[in-house]
């Protein structure tokens, strides 16, 4: 297969850096160009990066020399696939920008992810829902989740089809990587919890069901409740979340299980987990430090199942720049891809 040139927007933050790791080797794809703020156009990679990850900066990426946010220089690299990793409000109109051009842009940004005709993907879990772009040419944008809604999708999308959901309630303990590079201050964070992500419970709430709705000519909501509680950790990277989930009905907890196992992994992507629900047996997992790498942080990890009545509790780990952000984009480029539309 000739591998796709690809653009990576927003290639020196969080979630950049986690594209610039993944995308260096990557089978499939070609970086072409990496794109980042004002403060960073003309410097090389490792001049602008402020490198937090405990691998090195991949070599051939050290000295890529960073793009402006500019639609026609992107066009210009001959990039058919474009990553947005940048702010809320960088990026709407760039995206706009390059899907009107004709490229994939897969958006790990929020603000195509409500639009009715995007459809918001987590592959495993809805990627039947990209039948919701039905003329590719026309414009061409499909959005990841929320980083903590990821990973609660995949552990209720078994639980919905198998045995059903009436209520859902989700108290997060989400890592700061997840707020970006200058997100939240160490002040603030260490030795501390804080209570309130701005935005971020409307987000996991909307966002849930329009991924467990259906798709047919329109997207429909799935018809169960969502209630959020979100909380900032001081965890570098993983987002831990507490699940509350009442039941359709009666049902033991081998069954549960094996729903909530029952996500398919993606034969023959590259960066598909397998299997993409990994659950763990032992009363203190899962842990941000011990399993946020479980399928090279694409899997996401679930333990203490209990099962009181029709009501089902279980704690997750997923790892929110890899699965959450990066690595779930990564997947879909490769789904779009393998189904002919990239
Ligand atoms: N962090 C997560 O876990 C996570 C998960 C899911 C989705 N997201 C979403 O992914 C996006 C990036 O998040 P992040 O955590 O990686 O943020 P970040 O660490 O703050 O990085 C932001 C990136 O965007 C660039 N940028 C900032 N302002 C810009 C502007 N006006 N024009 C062009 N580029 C600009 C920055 O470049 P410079 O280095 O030059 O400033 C940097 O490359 C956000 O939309 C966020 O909501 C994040």
């Amino acid at each position: 297969m000739q591998k796709r040139k690809v653009a990576v927007l927003g290639a020196t933050g969080m979630v950049g850096q986690i594209y610039v790791s993944m995308l260096a080797e990557h089978p499939w794809f070609d970086v072409v160009a990496l794109a980042a703020s004002e403060r960073s156009v003309g410097k090389t990679y490792a001049e602008a990066a402020k490198w937090y990850r405990d691998t090195p900066i991949p070599e051939r990426m050290r000295d890529v020399r960073l793009l402006p946010l500019d639609a026609d220089v992107i066009a210009q690299t001959g990039a058919s696939i474009v990553f947005s990793a940048v702010p809320s409000e960088a990026a709407f109109e760039i995206e706009k920008a390059l899907s009107a051009r004709g490229l994939r842009v897969v958006a790990d940004t929020a603000v195509h992810r409500m639009e009715p005709q995007i459809p918001l993907i987590v592959p495993e879990v809805n990627h039947h829902h990209l039948e919701a772009i039905r003329n590719p040419d026309a414009g061409f944008i499909v959005s990841c989740a929320n980083c903590s809604t990821v990973g609660l999708v995949m552990t209720l999308a078994g639980l919905q089809r198998r045995i059903g959901l009436e209520k859902v309630y989700v108290s997060t303990m989400q890592a700061v990587s997840g707020a970006g590079y200058s997100g939240v201050p160490s002040m603030a964070i260490l030795d501390n919890v804080i209570p309130f992500i701005r935005n971020e419970e409307e987000k996991i709430a909307r966002e849930t069901l329009k991924i467990l709705g259906s798709y047919q000519g329109e997207f429909k909501q799935a018809d169960f409740t969502v209630l959020a509680s979100c909380a900032r950790v001081g965890v570098l990277d993983g987002h831990s979340e507490a699940v509350f989930a009442e039941l359709s009905r009666d049902t033991d907890l081998e069954e549960v299980r094996a729903a909530i196992a029952s996500l398919e992994p993606l034969p023959g992507l590259p960066s598909a987990p397998n299997p993409p629900v990994v659950l763990r047996d032992e009363p203190d997992r899962p842990q941000p430090r011990l399993d946020r790498m479980t399928g090279r942080g694409m899997a996401t990890t679930v333990g203490r199942l209990r099962l009181d009545g029709r009501t089902l509790r279980y704690n997750l780990l997923s790892h929110n720049t890899i699965r959450g952000a990066a690595g779930n984009a990564i997947l879909i480029a490769e789904l779009l891809v393998s189904k002919g539309l990239a």
